[in-house]
């Protein structure tokens, strides 16, 4: 039921993965990344950030699968950024997730500083096969022009704040114009949109629920997604939506739930990079 999608530097990754972002509590952790496993999740997204890299280790470990089934991202904070920094930091993030590498490693957020540096060290990281794939997350097109006036490789992946509140079209057109990934973070929008009554009344039309026609609406825009929940029951119903496709017009009605809301920070704005900015 778990797509792949063919990312532009000849790799694979899911369609659907598994957010953990909150999740601290060890035993919490190990049965949501369980219950994940069994309901057929096989990419954990997890960061430097997060502070649970090691916790997610530990409950892979607990899984006792073969490395090469699962799929892993982690993200190298803003801190650590710079060549030395991520090459390091990216060392203690595979010591804390007991792996040899990881299947995606992105840039958390764009800062000014070290920008090309960082990148620099990202496409070493690929060359040492530390990382099989790297990207980047809160990009906007403003940060990809300008990362591509120095990258030898570009990202294939951003991953970014989608959402119906959030639903971010000129980027997701942006990014597949340029055979970059798309790939939302927090797809339900925290659990927020979850009562909207455009998205209930589209639920009861297919007698789905809302979280469902949600991740669906975002799988049927070609993006990938990565939904966070702890409850087994949520968990199985997030990967349950493979059997059932909305219409243009529900797609129509789910796209104008959006309102440029953002759960998180903006990204640094463009005029931030000052004189250096190109365009
Ligand atoms: P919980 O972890 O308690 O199940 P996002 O992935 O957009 O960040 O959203 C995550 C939030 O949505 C969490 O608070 C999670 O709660 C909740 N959530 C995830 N899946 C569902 C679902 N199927 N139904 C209701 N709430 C959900």
């Amino acid at each position: 039921s778990n797509n792949y999608l063919n990312l532009s530097d000849g790799n694979k990754m899911p369609q659907q993965g598994f957010g953990v972002y909150k999740i601290t509590d060890q035993a919490e952790f190990d049965q949501a990344i369980e219950s994940a496993w069994n309901h057929g999740y096989r990419l954990f997204d997890t960061a430097q950030m997060y502070k649970n890299e090691q916790n997610l280790g530990d409950s892979l470990k607990k899984l006792n699968v073969p490395r090469d089934e699962m799929f892993i991202t982690t993200k190298i904070s803003e801190a650590n950024q710079g060549y030395d920094g991520s090459i390091n930091s990216l060392k203690e993030s595979l010591k804390k997730l007991q792996m040899d590498y990881v299947d995606l490693l992105l840039i958390h957020w764009p800062i000014n500083t070290d920008f090309f540096e960082t990148w620099r060290a990202f496409e070493d990281i690929k060359k040492s096969g530390l990382a099989k794939s790297i990207g980047v997350s809160n990009y906007d097109m403003v940060h990809l022009q300008y990362l591509a006036t120095q990258a030898h490789e570009m990202p294939v992946i951003n991953q970014i704040e989608v959402s119906p509140l959030m639903s971010q079209k000129p980027m997701l057109k942006f990014n597949a114009e340029n055979n970059i990934i798309t790939q939302a973070w927090s797809p339900l929008g925290r659990g927020k949109v979850l009562n909207h009554p455009t998205i209930l009344a589209v639920a009861k039309d297919t007698g789905k629920s809302t979280a469902q026609v949600i991740l669906r609406w975002h799988l049927q825009n070609g993006i990938a997604i990565i939904p966070k929940s702890i409850h087994d029951e949520r968990i199985a119903q997030n990967a349950d939506i493979y059997d059932f496709e909305l219409s243009t017009l529900q797609m129509e009605q789910m796209d104008s739930v959006n309102t440029n809301h953002r759960v998180s920070k903006e990204p640094e704005l463009v005029y931030e990079f000052g004189e250096q900015y190109p365009y």
